[in-house]
């Protein structure tokens, strides 16, 4: 799979550190040549000898020990080598320094020589606590819109004997992340085409504090985004608010209401050959907006709210042949029929049911199980995925039928 391919894997001071060198084995195993930059304090945690014999490389930490290993510009000539960089696990230190451009070791300089257009995939592994602390975050938002790749921690027993969010992904998954990141694009169908998502809630303005919405989180939106950017494609993604970084290669455009999600899209329509409504579009709104904040009153209080603009709806009846529309039924109960009737009534080409559980399934969670239906009666049920894979099986089934 990565035959040929040249990797360069940071690893800093966290305890999953131990579990690289199967990461070392996996890379090597399918192909690729791995050289391991570690920290100081990433060997405390695992045995460079274990490293350099695995990757059967050198391991390389200081920046002033060329000299020993024959060459004086090796940073300069690995930034060059590299088809890819992976930092596993990312310590809330390394994310600072990689953040900020510090480099005083291999690691750090040498994502500072790492060609731009090199794909850079960053696992942070750390404390939850640590996690979501504003500077580890502040670095991450940073890091995303530099164009890295950031793999979530994932959830369950942490080093610390709590159970929470901070353990590094099993390199099983990193690997498959990165060998997603250097698939060749030129074998998708969607290589050079323009696509249009929406994705998040929406937000209705009640008065100038308060408005209505829904608990979607734009993971869904945000997966197919960066999919369809990793298969080639021109990916414009129009979102409601969220809290998510955007996916490298993909412009993005923020908005609040229907009515501004609508006006954002509209002018991208000709242009794309294919619209994703993954959104969680408020259907209504309230129907007049009031300035500043409403007061309480000891009577109750009646909002009148109207439709919304259908924005999918309008984008599949108003659209040039040739063009594709998608779309998502995300239902709380009952079946299958009501997102076959949203096919039919939307005039869609593909439509992702999604059934709500609020565990697995739907709003906000990591997981989604999805039932494909296509316009020709095709039906092809997925079972429980994280978005990430959900979206790769959306985008498979959509380039099935994408005009080439
Ligand atoms: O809300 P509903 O179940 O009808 O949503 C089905 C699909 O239509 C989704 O893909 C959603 O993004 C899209 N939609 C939209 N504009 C709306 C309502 C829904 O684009 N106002």
């Amino acid at each position: 799979m990565l035959t040929g391919r040249n990797i360069l894997l940071g690893i800093s001071g966290g305890i999953a550190a131990y579990k690289t060198p199967q990461l070392v084995r996996l890379l090597k195993k399918s192909g690729a040549d791995v050289q391991v930059l570690a920290t100081t304090s990433a060997l405390k945690f695992v045995s460079e000898l274990s490293l350099a014999t695995v990757s059967n490389r050198p391991v390389l930490t200081g920046i002033f020990t060329a000299d020993t290993e024959g060459e004086y510009t090796r940073h300069i000539s690995l930034g060059e080598w590299a088809d890819a960089f992976v930092i596993a696990p990312a310590t809330a230190n390394t994310l600072a320094r990689l953040a900020t451009g510090l480099c005083d070791d291999m690691l750090s300089l040498c994502f500072l020589t790492l060609r731009p257009d090199k794909p850079v995939l960053i696992a942070p592994a750390m404390d939850g606590h640590m996690y979501n602390s504003l500077s580890v975050q502040r670095n991450l938002s940073t890091l995303a819109e530099e164009g890295c790749r950031i793999l979530e921690p994932e959830s369950g027993s942490l080093a610390s004997g709590q159970c929470g969010l901070g353990r590094m992904p099993e390199p099983e998954t990193i690997f498959e992340a990165l060998a997603g990141m250097l698939a060749t694009p030129e074998k998708s169908a969607l290589n050079g085409k323009t696509v249009v998502v929406t994705a998040g809630p929406t937000r209705e303005k009640i008065d100038g504090v308060r408005f209505l919405s829904n608990y979607s989180s734009g993971k869904m939106g945000f997966a197919i985004a960066a999919d369809a950017a990793r298969r080639g494609a021109v990916v414009r993604l129009v979102t409601g608010p969220v809290n998510l970084p955007t996916p490298p290669g993909v412009e993005r455009i923020d908005v609040e209401s229907a009515e501004q999600m609508l006006a954002a899209a509209r002018p991208l329509f000709d242009d794309c050959d294919l619209f994703i409504g993954a959104a969680a579009v408020a259907d209504y709104r309230p129907e007049a907006s009031v300035e500043g904040k409403i007061k309480k009153k000891d009577a109750e209080m009646e909002i009148r709210l109207v439709r919304n603009p259908d924005i999918l709806a309008e984008f599949a009846t108003n659209r040039k042949p040739g063009q594709l529309a998608v779309g998502f039924a995300l239902e709380t109960a009952g079946g299958i029929d009501y997102a076959r009737k949203k096919l039919t009534d939307k005039q869609l080409d593909l439509i992702a049911f999604n059934i709500y559980n609020g565990h697995t399934s739907g709003f906000e969670v990591d997981t989604n199980v999805l039932t494909l239906l296509g316009r020709d009666g095709s039906v092809t049920e997925l079972p429980l995925l994280s978005k990430e894979k959900a979206a790769a099986k959306l985008l498979d089934a959509v380039e099935t039928i994408l005009p080439r």
